[in-house]
C-alpha cells in the first residue's frame, strides 16, 4: 500500500471507531477485508489510528472536525506533517484537501491541547500536582516498548546482545535490574526466538520496578488474586523462590498462563475461586486490580475518552471489594499488596486508606507511585502487613 492508501484506510477505521466500535475490532474488521495489506501496512494503519486516538481533541481542532478525515488531517498537522503529502487523490490516497478544509484549521485551546476530557484534568492535578501537565503530554505520545529479561535464563547484557543479533536494539533502563527499553526493531519481537523461548517477556518498566520493590521472603506462598496473563507473578517468580498461585474472576484470562509459565521455567498453580480457602492462607496476596488504566492510556487511548465519573466510582467499589476478599486469604504476619496502573487518587490512596480505616489489624508497610515516563507507565503499589495476632476478618 502507498502511504496515502494507508491514510485512507486509517480514515475508514477511525470513522468506525467514532461510530462506537472498539478500536481493536475496527482494525481487525479492516484487516479482514484488506487481504492485500502486508504486516507493514497493518502496522502503519494502526499507528495512524492510535496517533489520532491519543490526540483526538487537538486533532479535531487542527483538522476542523471530528470525522475520520478531519481527525487524520489534524493528527498529521499536530505532528508537523503536511497532509498534502498524503491527501493526493492519486491511486488509493484520499482526495486532496478542499479550500474549506484548509480554512478549518485552528489552534487547539488549552483543554484541547492537553488531549484529556475536561472533567479529568482536576483529577490529574489532584493526583500529580506539578507533574499533571507532563503526564498528560506523555499520554499524547506513543508508548515505550520494554522487555523484562528472565533472570533465571540469562543476564541482561547477554539478552541485549542476543536481541541485537536479531535486529532488536535495546538500552538498559536505569534502576530496574532486568528491564530493556527497545529502541529499534520492536515489530520483530513477536517472532524473536529469544522471546518465544521465554527468556524475555514484554513488560512495562514501571510494573517491573514495582515487582522489584517487593521483598517477599524466600519460600513464600504467594497468591496473585487478579492474575490475568500472570505477568506480575512471572516477574516475581523469576527473582524469588516461592510457591506461586494464580486466580482470576475470569478463568479464561489465565488461559495463556500455564504455557507462559512453562516457557519462563516457573511453576504456577491456577486456582478456582472456590479452591482458594483450601489452598490458603497465603504469605502474600497480590491484588493487581481492574482499574481505569489511566497510567497506560498511551497504549489504550480509547479508554481515555470512554471513562466517565460513574465508571470511575464503580471501579472504586470493585477495587475495595477485591481488597477485602483478598485480605481474608492473608495469613497472620503476611502481606496484602494492592496495585493499579492508574494515576487517580480515587483508585489508589483512597482505596487503601478506606480499607485501613474499615479493618483493624493491618499495618501499612509502604506505598509508592511510579510516574508516566519515557520508559514506563503510571503505576501505584501499596503493601500492608497483617498483624501476627490478628484474628479479625478479613
Ligand atoms: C489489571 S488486570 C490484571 C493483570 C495481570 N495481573 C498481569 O500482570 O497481566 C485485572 C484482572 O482482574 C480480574 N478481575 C476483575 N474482577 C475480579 C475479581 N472480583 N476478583 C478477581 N479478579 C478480578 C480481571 O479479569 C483482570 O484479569
Amino acid at each position: 500500500m502507498t502511504p496515502g492508501a494507508r491514510v485512507a484506510a486509517a480514515i475508514g477505521v477511525i470513522d468506525a471507531i467514532q461510530g462506537g466500535m472498539p478500536a481493536e475490532r475496527a482494525l481487525t474488521n479492516w484487516a479482514r477485508g484488506a487481504r492485500y495489506a502486508g504486516s507493514g501496512d497493518r502496522a502503519a494503519v494502526r499507528d495512524h489510528v492510535f496517533d489520532v486516538l491519543r490526540r483526538r481533541r487537538s486533532s479535531a481542532a487542527l483538522g476542523g472536525g471530528d470525522d475520520g478525515r478531519a481527525l487524520l488531517i489534524g493528527a498529521l498537522r499536530g505532528q508537523g506533517i503536511d497532509p498534502d503529502a498524503f491527501f493526493t487523490g492519486e491511486g488509493h490516497a484520499p482526495p486532496p484537501l478542499s479550500e474549506a478544509e484548509r480554512a478549518a484549521e485552528r489552534a487547539p485551546e488549552e483543554g484541547e491541547a492537553r488531549d484529556l476530557p475536561d472533567w479529568l484534568w482536576p483529577r490529574f492535578q489532584a493526583a500529580l500536582g506539578d507533574g499533571a501537565g507532563r503526564a498528560a503530554e506523555r499520554l499524547r505520545h506513543r508508548a515505550p516498548v520494554t522487555l523484562r529479561v528472565n533472570a533465571r535464563r540469562m543476564t541482561r547484557d547477554a539478552a541485549q546482545a542476543a536481541l541485537a543479533a536479531e535486529g532488536i536494539l535495546c538500552q538498559p533502563v536505569d534502576d530496574i535490574t532486568m528491564a530493556l527499553h527497545v529502541t529499534e526493531g520492536e515489530r520483530k519481537i513477536a517472532n524473536s526466538p529469544l522471546y518465544l523461548s521465554g527468556a524475555v517477556e514484554l513488560q512495562d518498566a514501571s510494573s517491573q520496578a514495582a515487582m522489584e520493590a517487593l521483598d517477599l521472603p524466600e519460600g513464600a506462598r504467594v497468591l496473585d488474586y487478579c492474575a490475568g496473563g500472570g505477568g506480575k507473578t512471572l516477574a516475581l517468580a523469576a527473582r524469588i523462590e516461592g510457591e506461586w498461585f494464580a486466580h482470576d474472576a475470569s478463568v479464561r484470562r489465565m488461559s495463556d498462563l500455564p504455557a507462559r509459565a512453562g516457557r519462563a521455567g516457573a511453576r504456577v498453580r491456577l486456582c478456582e475461586t472456590q479452591e482458594l480457602c483450601a489452598f490458603g492462607p497465603f504469605d502474600a496476596v497480590l491484588c493487581d486490580v481492574p482499574c481505569s488504566g489511566s497510567g497506560t492510556w498511551r497504549r489504550g487511548p480509547q479508554a481515555k475518552w470512554a471513562l466517565t465519573p460513574e465508571v470511575l466510582a464503580d471501579l472504586g467499589r470493585v477495587q475495595a471489594d477485591i481488597l477485602a476478599q483478598a485480605a481474608a486469604l492473608v495469613a497472620p504476619g503476611g502481606r496484602l499488596i494492592y496495585c493499579t496502573c492508574s494515576v487517580f487518587i480515587e483508585e489508589n490512596e483512597h482505596v487503601v486508606e478506606r480499607f485501613s480505616s474499615d479493618y483493624s489489624g493491618w499495618t501499612p508497610v509502604f506505598s509508592r507511585r511510579w510516574p508516566i515516563s519515557a520508559t514506563g507507565d503510571g503505576f501505584f503499589l501499596a503493601q500492608l502487613c497483617r498483624e501476627m495476632n490478628d484474628s479479625n476478618q478479613p
